[in-house]
């Protein structure tokens, strides 16, 4: 495996922490969750409405560096879906996506407000993580989740998958628009 660093990003409930933690194993990677890394290190300049640590990105940046360093001769996982904002040279950027129908379950049943769920179901449906990680970044591979994502990503980290292509989830829009539309307007 010779990718160094490994990104897991994506909207929250896509699965990234799931496979994260399944991908460390295999693979042997140190496994870094960017939220813990915030809480733990203090670099959030508070909370917004919906009770959500706001990062301070640079310093997060830095932080995040720093741990990458520490660790010499082991490839590095970070997960967390603010990794999509920041840019880290050399990594190899996984975004966790989801059909709609199955993450708006998934957050319903987090008990989030429905102000977060709503900024999660659009960013989704926009491919906000998968647009924002090209531009920050040069290797990135949208992955469905689901049971077979792990065998995915181990495909793309050995090179056996070219997976570049963004995976578009606007044709479910219409759909889950007429069926919830407070959970997107
Ligand atoms: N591949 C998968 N298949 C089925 N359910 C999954 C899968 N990955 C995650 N889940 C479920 O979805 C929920 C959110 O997963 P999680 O890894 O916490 O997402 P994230 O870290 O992106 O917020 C969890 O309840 C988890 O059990
Ligand atoms: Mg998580």
């Amino acid at each position: 495996m010779h990718r160094n660093i490994i990104i897991i990003t994506g909207t929250p409930g896509t699965g990234k922490t799931t496979i994260a933690i399944a991908l460390s194993k295999r693979i042997n990677a140190k496994l870094i969750a960017v939220n813990d890394l915030i809480k733990h290190k203090k670099l959030y300049m508070g909370y917004s409405d919906d009770g959500a640590m706001m990062a301070k990105l640079p310093e997060l940046k830095r932080e995040i560096l720093r741990e990458i360093a520490r660790e010499k001769n082991k490839t590095v996982i970070l997960e967390g879906h603010l990794l999509s904002d920041i840019s880290i040279k050399g990594a190899c950027v996984i975004v966790m996506r989801e059909h709609l129908k199955t993450l708006l379950s998934r957050l319903k049943k987090r008990g989030y407000p429905v102000s977060k769920i709503r900024d999660n179901m659009v960013s989704e449906a926009i491919g906000y993580c998968s647009d924002s990680s090209r531009k920050h970044y040069d290797e990135v591979h949208d992955v469905m989740s689901g049971k077979n994502a792990i065998t995915t990503v181990l495909g793309i980290l050995t090179n056996k998958r070219q997976h570049t292509k963004s995976i578009d989830l606007s044709y479910e829009l219409e759909y889950m628009l007429k069926k919830n539309p407070k959970y997107f307007i």
